[in-house]
């Protein structure tokens, strides 16, 4: 386990499992409906390209970036788009990805964006969730896990860039961030 890591939350073989529901729930509800996966950069990458690979039906893939959390923990209350995604989205089912809900302000408005363009549909699905944290409420039909508010690394999720590599999900020793 790396030195910065109090415990693991989710192990490799956990995080598989997690995927599986989530991908499983996914090709249900769509059948063989052709999607965009509008990849949210980065932390979503490493969940996205598990998830990606176990739907069944056509998907196109497309990123999107926003910002919101800077170098700190605490996410700014201030999202803005830094990369958008190059497929024109009007009468197509958008499926958004990401690692975790927070607050809720980026999925909140990454919704929002692609209604607004004209999607036929437009539903999340997310590695985590962390209830107690959600400041602006968003319809989120496929979740991982809900997890505590312990501020979480690693499969892709990052602080200041780092731990992403990581292939579990682990909980940061307070002292790294304080
Ligand atoms: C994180 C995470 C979500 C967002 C969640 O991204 O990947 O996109 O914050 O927070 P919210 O619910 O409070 O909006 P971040 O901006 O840290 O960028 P990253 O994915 O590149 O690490």
């Amino acid at each position: 386990m790396h030195k910065d890591i109090k415990e693991i939350m989710f192990t490799e073989s956990e995080l598989r499992g997690l995927v599986d529901s989530v991908a499983e729930r996914i090709n249900a509800d769509y059948g063989d409906e052709e999607i965009i996966a509008v990849v949210v950069l980065k932390g979503s990458l490493i969940f996205s390209a598990d998830l990606i690979r176990k739907l069944n039906m056509n998907v196109r893939v497309d990123f999107m970036q926003a910002s919101s959390y800077g170098a700190g923990t605490e996410s700014s209350g201030t999202i803005k788009i830094k990369k958008d995604i190059e497929n024109d989205v009007r009468g197509k089912n958008v499926l958004i990805i990401e690692d975790i809900i927070d607050s809720g302000r980026t999925l909140s408005l990454l919704k929002q964006e692609m209604k607004n363009r004209g999607a036929a549909s437009v539903k999340i699905a997310t590695l985590l969730s962390k209830p107690s944290r959600h400041v602006v409420k968003v319809e989120t039909e496929y979740i991982g896990a809900e997890i505590p508010d312990e501020f979480v690394v690693g499969y892709g999720l990052d602080l200041a860039e780092k731990y992403r590599n990581l292939p579990y999900i682990g909980v940061l020793k307070p002292e790294v961030y304080a």
